[in-house]
């Protein structure tokens, strides 16, 4: 996959060298391109913003040298997406990351200051480009460095070969159950007057399974209520319903297939 980064403070992505991304990119696995967006201007200050038409605060990043930039770092190949980080976004999701970790290009438009000239994502996608403007969650940073981290190294995690022992990928939080991850533990057995949960030392494989299952469905109602509404009555067994209705969710009267709260 090739991966190009456009911002205005391209040092801002040289964590991009280290841990598993680097190592992904020492592979041949990601083709990962840096660019300083001042390369694309052409005045002797290097602009790369203006003033917001119709008024207010702060200042609009132009549509002008963005387009050319992103002109010459899109590769003509199908299968571009061009990612433009924004609080103002839909927000970002392991589904967004699972179905990006597909693509052969992604772009990512780092916008600073009040954001990119709503222009530029309009323009590509009538050109024919998938565009997404997305937010990693509701609070605002400075700019779109540091949640193209985020959103990179969420995608990168899930092309093939990336992940050393690739089971670790099908049980974790935010996976195909629909259920936070269960509580993990390890040596040593006894640490700070705590114990390992005795059924984990059973080698019961049934039981440890029922266990895990329990404790990802109670720590989900507890943190992500908005999760157990949204899982499908269908996927839950009789065990999985029992311990829901303890929790205070019980299958929805209006037979929408989902939970609702007792
Ligand atoms: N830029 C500023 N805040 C952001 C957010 N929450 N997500 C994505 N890009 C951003």
């Amino acid at each position: 996959m090739r991966v190009d980064v456009v911002s205005i403070f391209p040092d801002y992505l040289s964590v991009l060298d280290l841990s598993l991304v680097g190592k992904a990119r020492q592979r041949g696995l990601l083709d990962l391109r840096v660019h300083d967006l001042r390369d694309w201007t052409t005045d002797r200050h290097r602009t790369v913003d203006d003033t917001p038409f119709g008024g207010g605060a702060g200042m609009v990043m132009r549509p002008d040298v963005w387009g050319l930039a992103i002109d010459e770092v899109l590769d003509g190949a199908a299968g571009a997406h061009l990612i433009v980080p924004t609080p103002s976004g839909e927000v970002f999701t392991q589904r967004h990351a699972e179905s990006l970790a597909s693509a052969d290009q992604l772009v990512f438009a780092c916008g600073r200051y009040e954001g990119i000239d709503a222009r530029v994502a309009e323009h590509y996608r009538d050109a024919g480009v998938t565009v997404h403007e997305l937010s990693i969650g509701d609070y605002v940073l400075n700019g779109g460095e540091v949640a193209s981290l985020v959103m990179i190294e969420a995608v990168a995690r899930l092309i093939p070969g990336m992940v050393g022992n690739p089971d670790s990928l099908v049980e974790e939080s935010h996976g195909a159950a629909g259920l936070l991850e269960y509580p993990v533990y390890t040596k040593p057995p006894s640490w700070a007057d705590l114990e390992i949960p005795e059924v984990l030392l059973s080698g019961h494989h049934a039981k440890i399974e029922r266990w895990r299952r329990d404790r990802a469905l109670e720590r989900t109602a507890q943190r992500r209520p908005d999760m157990i509404a949204a899982l499908p009555v269908a996927s839950l067994d009789k065990h999985d319903l029992a311990l829901l209705a303890e929790l205070g969710w019980v299958p929805d009267p209006g037979d929408d297939g989902k939970l609702t709260r007792a």
